[in-house]
């Protein structure tokens, strides 16, 4: 039996599912922090910059040649040289390896959603989350035992993901018109909530302020590209499988306009409701907000639920509410990591997608036990870092080059321009062969010239090579040899 592509049952579940994916938790726990250390308000400049000349570009890019093939990732780079496959399978590994921790992350949240409904981490936090609830061991080499809760809750994640994508777009056409809204639903009542608390004027000064003189440090602009690519979801091939599901007369360009700003909108969005909450926990514990900040699992484990301690009124329930709004901003764009690796599969070897499903699923949560041991925050930091940074760099590069070079982007914009709303112009060639290539590269040798002088957050060298360079390597030769196996008609494309 051979699997049918299917196609978007309309265009607002394909923007839905781009922006479920878009959407994540980079916009509430990295966005503000990224936006407050770089500048305040005057950090928005750069994130616009970035957005007009490389996140937009980029994804209507992705999208136009997933559109324009009708394939995800791998095949689509195969139809442009068979030698070129394995970039689509760097990009699909690189964000399966990311799903890996996204998948435990959220197993937290379901532990944590429990929690909420006594308060159960009582009034230290940070010592309940450390030692309580992951048992963190010494170090990144003791792995200790696995914390069966975690794995549980790992494995939730993982059955809630096999099943938003077992009919592929179709369900997941479903699935986002209630993922994508409940969390921005949630988001508003978390501002409402924020800006009504005492000291929250303070903390929205702290993210806002602006600092204009920071526009002339390089990093700030680095900061902002690097957080456009994330957020959009770009480099890990989820808007090239996407876009490979819409019908041939779909419009490209607007639809990736639509998406980005809406992107960019919630990030904004989300900065009033955690700079607001931190306000209030300045102004409860006496202390400034720098004392107080926070950003990542830290922001969401440890700083929130003492914040939610400190409510009052229903602490519990803006406990629950702060939980589901983690768990459904993260499993939209959890699964569109999985369907960009499972397209690209069902392309390549027309299986049925149950079986690939389940394949790429449970191999995936395999790998993601090592997060559900004692030392699983520092691996997950570490893989994290190397991925989120490298592997996005790495895989933005080499995108540009195939296909601003060896491809021509005129070709793609041709394509692109016949059936959307509006045409870009030589602007977007521009993007594509210069701009964002550019800064990619100088993303990569800054962060690999910190690197060298200080290795990351001072983990042994042998950890840096496991989780970080020899564990990219290892996907790159994987790419290589899943693009040499045979497509299941045998075709050398
Ligand atoms: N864009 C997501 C976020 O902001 C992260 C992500 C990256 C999700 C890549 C899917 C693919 O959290």
């Amino acid at each position: 039996m051979q699997e049918k592509r299917g196609f978007w049952g309309s265009r607002v579940s394909f923007i839905m599912a781009v922006v479920g994916s878009a959407v994540g938790l980079g916009n509430v726990w990295r966005f503000p922090y990224i936006c407050y250390e770089n500048g305040g308000g005057a950090f928005l400049i750069p994130f616009v910059v970035a957005m007009l000349t490389a996140g937009i570009p980029l994804m209507i890019l992705e999208f136009g040649l997933g559109h324009k093939m009708g394939l995800a990732a791998p095949m689509a780079f195969a139809e442009i040289r068979k030698k070129y496959e394995w970039l689509g399978w760097f990009a699909v590994l690189v964000g399966l390896m990311v799903m890996t921790y996204y998948g435990v992350i959220m197993g937290w949240c379901f532990r944590y959603l429990a929690y909420s409904i006594n308060l159960q981490w009582g009034a230290n936090p940070a010592t309940f989350f450390n030692q309580d609830f992951l048992h963190l061991s010494s170090g990144i080499g003791d792995l200790g035992g696995i914390v069966w809760y975690i794995l549980l809750g790992l494995f939730l994640c993982w059955a809630c993901v096999f099943f938003c994508i077992i009919k592929g777009v179709d369900s997941v056409g479903k699935v986002v018109m209630l993922t994508v809204p409940v969390p921005v639903a949630i988001l508003v009542i978390f501002i409402i909530r924020g800006v009504t608390l005492p000291g929250a004027v303070d903390g929205l000064a702290y993210y806002l302020t602006p600092d204009f003189s920071k526009l002339l440090e390089p990093k700030v602009w680095l900061a902002a590209y690097g957080q456009v690519f994330f957020s959009l979801s770009i480099g890990f091939g989820v808007m090239i499988a996407y876009a490979s599901f819409l019908p041939r007369d779909s419009d490209i360009t607007n639809n990736a306009v639509i998406s980005s700003l809406s992107d960019a909108g919630i990030s904004f969005m989300s900065g009033f409701a955690v700079f607001s909450a931190l306000g209030y926990l300045a102004h409860t514990t006496g202390g400034s907000v720098s004392n107080v900040l926070n950003h990542g699992p830290g922001l969401a484990f440890v700083t929130f639920p003492t914040i939610i301690n400190n409510l009052p009124f229903w602490a519990s329930a803006f406990g629950l509410l702060f939980f589901m709004l983690l768990l459904t901003l993260g499993i939209d764009s959890a699964f569109s990591l999985v369907e960009a690796g499972v397209a690209g599969a069902i392309d390549k070897w027309k299986t049925p997608r149950v079986i690939v499903n389940g394949i790429v699923s449970f191999a995936a949560f395999i790998i993601g036990v090592i997060y559900t041991t004692n030392a699983g925050l520092y691996w997950l930091d570490i893989i994290d870092y190397y991925f989120t940074s490298y592997g996005l760099a790495l895989v933005g590069i080499l995108e540009c080059i195939v296909l601003g070079y060896v491809y021509g982007t005129r070709r793609i914009r041709e394509h692109v321009n016949k059936t959307s709303d509006f045409k870009i112009g030589i602007w977007w060639d521009i993007c594509i062969k210069y701009i964002t290539p550019a800064m990619l590269i100088w993303m990569f040798i800054q962060t690999a010239r910190e690197l060298i002088s200080n290795p990351y957050s001072g983990y042994p060298a042998w950890a840096q090579c496991v989780g970080g360079w020899g564990l990219l390597i290892f996907m790159i030769v994987f790419a290589i040899v899943l693009s040499l196996f045979k497509s299941r008609d045998g075709k050398e494309i």
